[in-house]
């Protein structure tokens, strides 16, 4: 089949459109090659933003650079395919506070052209909306245990009430488009799933502070350099290793059954940021300086996913331990440790 990756060039569309080459599909990837994010993170922006172009190019992945707010180049770009994952975004919190406009035309209107494509050829489509979307009124029900912040029950389901607390232009913008693709199914009878993912992590992840938090503690702790965690360390996400994402998105398209989904490693890979400090540190053998600061804007302390629903409706589940997957990303960021160094 022809698949469509918007945002083939990140981290989660590298995974994807490799999934599907590999597989023996036609993949195009649809990315602008935004630095953006990449340019405040320290590392050598421009090779590691070529990085995954480079890896796709050889695996043979039709690479497009183009945006998703055009929506005449993503129709032309879409014609004849047979799914569509939409991954591309301004997935950062931090940049929405600070650009506003760009995560409202990246999100918002970046999500509706391609839900629009999709209906217009009648494509399936999943899209990547994020565990944010619940807001962080969930912080008031927490208790401070050593090492991570507890609830109970641990996990929680889609009918939890969504953008509660504090409110960042991303949790609207997330919201916005997550609430298009229930329009969409609904109107147009769009095949189409909503992903709200958790904490993503694994190979081929360029995190900083401000999004991939996984990779950024990797990252710091190869070079020697301190980590800085927000908040006292105690926060909690179910992480979820690249590869079951991609297999989440397979599984949509394979079942299609269209909604809104949790996706994430629910209480078995459950983790906090401290725990996974610690993990590193057993991994690469030696001690890594941490700075608190205080908590950021917005911070979401908690947050594990009940993916009963995905289980059941996609005959998903993630397979990928924290240790597994963290190995595997720490040998990655080893094998390419110039990327991280400054240009
Ligand atoms: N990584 C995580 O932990 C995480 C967690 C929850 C949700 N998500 C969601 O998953 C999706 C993918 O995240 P990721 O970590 O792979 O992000 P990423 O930043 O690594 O990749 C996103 C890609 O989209 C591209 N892009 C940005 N704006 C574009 C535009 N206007 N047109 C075309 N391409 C554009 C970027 O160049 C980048 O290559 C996002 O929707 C994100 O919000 C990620």
């Amino acid at each position: 089949m022809k698949v469509l990756i918007t945002g083939g060039c990140g981290f989660i569309g590298s995974h994807t459109c490799e999934y599907y080459i590999k597989k023996g599909d036609q993949v195009i990837s649809f990315d602008n090659m935004t630095k953006y994010e990449l340019t405040r993170t320290g590392y050598a922006a421009d090779s590691a933003r070529d990085y995954n172009w480079n890896f796709l190019k050889k695996l043979g992945v039709n690479l497009l650079k183009e945006d998703i707010r055009d929506y005449d180049k993503l129709k032309e770009a879409a014609k004849g395919c047979d799914f569509i994952i939409h991954t591309a975004a301004q997935p950062a919190m931090t940049i929405s506070e600070e650009d506003p406009d760009l995560d409202f035309s990246t999100n918002v209107l970046g999500t509706f052209n391609v839900l629009k494509v999709a209906r217009d050829y009648k494509i399936p489509v999943v899209s990547c909306a994020t565990i944010h979307i619940y807001g962080n009124e969930i912080n008031k029900e927490l208790e401070e245990g050593e090492t991570r912040y507890l609830r109970e029950p641990i996990e929680i389901d889609e009918k939890y009430p969504v953008m509660e607390g504090i409110l960042t232009p991303l949790h609207v913008s997330k919201r916005a488009a997550e609430l298009y693709v229930q329009t969409f199914i609904d109107t147009y009878n769009l095949e189409a799933a909503s992903f709200r993912l958790t904490g993503l992590y694994g190979p081929n992840q360029f995190g900083g502070e401000d999004h991939g938090w996984v990779a950024n503690f990797a990252i710091r702790a190869i070079l020697g350099e301190p980590i800085n965690i927000y908040g006292a360390g105690k926060q909690v996400r179910d992480i979820l290793y690249a590869k079951d994402a991609v297999r989440a998105f397979d599984a949509f398209y394979k079942n299609r059954k269209s909604g809104i989904y949790n996706i994430g490693g629910a209480s078995k890979t459950s983790i906090s940021l401290i725990e996974c400090v610690e993990i590193i540190k057993e991994i690469i053998g030696k001690d890594v300086q941490v700075n608190f600061c205080p908590d950021r804007f917005g911070d979401l302390r908690y947050f594990v996913c009940d993916i009963s629903k995905a289980k059941e409706k996609l005959n998903w589940e993630p397979t990928v331990l924290p240790k597994e997957g963290i190995n595997n990303l720490i040998d990655w960021v080893k094998e390419n440790i110039n990327l991280f160094k400054k240009d």
